[in-house]
């Protein structure tokens, strides 16, 4: 069987990880059936630290086929990856082609699979926030109404899909592979201290040293939605509340994206945030570096679709920047750490101060259980068996 596997921006690494290494011990265990497996990354990241830094702390093997796509507007994203995208299926002819999540990689690639009529699977199916302004949202309809294989994390994702008319041969309720990567990597990310993760990530424009947090004395954020940082009527209240409220009883660790870095140079706000005192602004991240502040954040601010399952396994109260979620599993009224309070000041007011007297409170979700790669590629062989008897 052939496999062609497709990457694209930073959500997407965490999600292959797991699913390439389920499939090398597949292969080194099965005495008959061989995957051949081959990983195309479009590009659309392409900073070390947006990109290459994953795929060598998360033992993703170096692409085969790197399509070089880069910054663009949407239509350049979606177009060049299409037309690289289709070269490489007319030479390689996969059985399958696999993608992730809902990054312009994955609508791009899954279009141009069926039209060159080749199989789709969607690992992440079926998840709805209903929000039609959303890229990631129409990325994830147009992808699911294509897919052929649509392997979903949670029962209500499995849901959304059969209410959409999805037949019921093409749905199937595999886990979170996110999760497969939190539990393989907590063990490393648990040994980093926070003082490390300062020192190797703090901005160079930073004024003076930073007061180092333990545990539990900081507030950590990312911010990178268009609809949160690109327009200065809600971006601004935003950092003023963060300037002159969350930095009054805590320290808040910031590592930036670069879309938000570049709305806050546009918006003459840099300054403000890079010389406040109780501001730690880093760059973006590594993934176990993350992981580690995750665990010892006393409340998390973030417009993520991860970082909001990641909240919900980790227990981190978390203030989710954003008026609606396509994954709503990972809500308080659902058992998860997860609130949802919009771009509105006086929402995000009321509901900071309430989550800050609450508890951790971890939850795991149905089959978040760290062996959702196994479930894939076991059905993936399954659908394979039962073409060639
Ligand atoms: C993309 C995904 C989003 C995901 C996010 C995580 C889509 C539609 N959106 O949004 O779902 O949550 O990634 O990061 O696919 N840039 C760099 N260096 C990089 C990558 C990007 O400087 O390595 C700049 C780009 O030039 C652009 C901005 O960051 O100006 C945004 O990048 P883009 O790829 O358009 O989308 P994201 O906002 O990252």
């Amino acid at each position: 069987m052939k496999i062609i596997s497709v990457v694209g921006a930073r959500p997407n690494f965490m999600k292959i990880a797991p699913f390439i290494k389920a499939i090398n011990e597949f292969n080194s265990n099965s005495l008959t059936e061989h995957i051949n497996h081959l990983l195309v990354h479009t590009g659309q990241h392409y900073d070390v630290r947006m990109s290459e830094a994953f795929f060598k702390e998360l033992g993703i093997p170096n692409p085969d086929i790197n399509l070089e796509i880069g910054s663009g507007s949407d239509a350049e994203q979606l177009g060049y990856t299409m037309i690289a995208f289709e070269k490489v299926l007319v030479e390689h002819k996969p059985d399958w082609v696999i993608v992730v999540g809902d990054v312009n990689a994955t609508l791009s690639c899954s279009v141009i699979a069926k039209r060159l009529n080749r199989k789709v699977c969607h690992i992440e199916a079926g998840l709805r926030s209903g929000d039609m302004t959303m890229p990631e949202e129409i990325n994830r309809l147009v992808t699911d109404r294509l897919s052929d294989l649509l392997l979903t994390p949670d029962k209500l994702s499995s849901e959304n899909l059969r209410n959409e008319g999805t037949p019921e041969a093409k749905i199937h309720f595999v886990g979170n592979i996110m999760i497969d990567t939190l539990e393989a990597n907590k063990g490393k990310a648990e040994k980093i201290t926070i003082e490390k993760i300062i020192q190797n990530n703090l901005i160079p424009e930073t004024v003076s040293p930073p007061k180092i947090p333990n545990d539990g004395e900081f507030a950590l954020m990312t911010l990178h939605r268009p609809s949160n940082v690109d327009s200065e009527k809600t971006f601004v209240p935003i950092v003023n509340f963060l300037t002159n409220e969350v930095t009054k009883n805590h320290i808040l660790i910031w590592p930036i994206h670069p879309r938000a870095r570049k709305q806050l140079i546009i918006h003459d706000l840099w300054d403000k945030v890079r010389n406040h005192p109780s501001f730690i602004l880093l760059e973006p991240l590594g993934y176990h570096e993350m992981l580690r502040l995750n665990m010892g954040a006393n409340i998390m601010l973030t417009d993520s679709g991860g970082l909001q399952e990641e909240c919900c396994v980790l227990g981190t109260p978390c203030l989710t920047l954003r008026w609606n979620t396509e994954r709503p599993i990972t809500l308080r009224e659902h058992g998860g750490a997860s609130v949802l309070v919009g771009n509105n000041i006086e929402r995000i007011r009321e509901e900071y101060f309430h989550t800050l007297k609450l508890n951790r409170h971890p939850s795991r979700p149905e089959l978040w259980d760290g062996h959702t790669a196994e479930r894939i590629v076991k059905k993936l062989v399954e659908m394979n068996e039962s073409k060639t008897n």
